[in-house]
């Protein structure tokens, strides 16, 4: 099994029995014989709610990672939890498209990847109650004032997500920026059994998404959390709750991060994968 080494996230060149690496940090699972790859892309979404169970041909656990940038979480916990289904979902075709070639490589056939709007998908794909898990890592800040009506997680989005979960249903959220993060955590202490989870998560110690590697990498600080699903809360208390929390209309110091590695394209690096805090 040999191991190659990239900066650009690129999962070009890669041979059957390779592991990928993305920044040094190696990207879970092992790429398949052509023969043994699949399709995870849904290259059509319907006209109306999904069908998960027709989707991935059984019935299992479904996780949804939203904003799943290329992929490196949904990719890591499909390999780690076959038992359970993955849609990853993003805006942007390009991320998507690097998600998807690592799922079709892997040959993971509890994957799927789509291009959507997070809202829209909540809103027009997932059934009530059909969520296990949603996952939220590093949500867009849109630090410029001006673009602030774009965060995508408002009171309303999280009330979204509480219905689409099943019970005992559960939201991962994590963010390197302080003042989301203070936001976030007013809206789910409200709507979920809340609480705040203190360095990396044990199953991924490398990073868990792409953007947590770069943080960690600038030494940035990682606010980490999990919600519970309150299945207690009346549909008037939760309108109540709506009418009462502010919208993201939150100052974001710093304005919009980028990477080095974006700035400044630097020559492959083959070296001793580092271990991330
Ligand atoms: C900072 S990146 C984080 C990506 C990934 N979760 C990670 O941690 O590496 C934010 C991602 O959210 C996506 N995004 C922004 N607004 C979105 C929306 N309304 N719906 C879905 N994805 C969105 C962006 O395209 C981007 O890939």
């Amino acid at each position: 099994m040999s191991k190659r080494y990239e900066n650009n996230s690129s999962p070009t060149e890669l041979l059957p029995g390779d592991i990928e690496y993305e920044m040094g940090t190696p990207i879970p699972g092992v790429i398949l014989r052509k023969e043994q790859w699949v399709q995870t892309a849904i290259k059509r979404l319907p006209d109306e709610s999904l069908q998960l169970s027709e989707i991935f041909a059984r019935s299992a656990p479904i996780a949804v990672d939203i904003g799943c940038g290329n992929g490196r979480f949904t990719i890591s916990s499909a390999v780690r939890r076959p038992d359970w289904d993955h849609i990853g979902i993003d805006i942007l075709p390009a991320v998507i498209r690097y998600g998807t070639r690592r799922g079709n490589q892997r040959g993971l056939s509890n994957v799927r990847f789509a291009v959507c709007d997070g809202w829209r998908f909540l809103e027009k794909y997932l059934p009530k109650n059909s969520v296990n898990e949603f996952h939220i890592y590093h949500p867009q800040p849109y630090a410029d004032p001006t673009l602030s009506s774009r965060r995508m997680l408002t009171p309303e989005f999280m009330a979204m997500m509480h219905e689409r979960l099943s019970d005992g249903g559960q939201v991962y959220l994590q963010s390197d920026r302080r003042e989301y993060w203070d936001y976030i955590k007013t809206i789910m202490e409200r709507m979920f059994v809340w609480h705040e989870v203190d360095g990396p998560w044990p199953e991924d110690e490398y990073g868990r998404s792409r953007r947590e590697v770069l943080s960690v990498e600038q030494g940035l600080k990682i606010y980490r959390g999990v919600g519970t699903k309150r299945s207690d809360l009346t549909a008037e208390e939760m309108q109540t709750i709506l009418l009462e929390l502010p919208q993201p209309k939150f100052q974001v110091e710093g304005g919009e991060r980028r990477s080095k590695r974006t700035l400044r394209k630097r020559p492959n690096r083959p070296g001793k994968p580092k271990r991330n805090r």
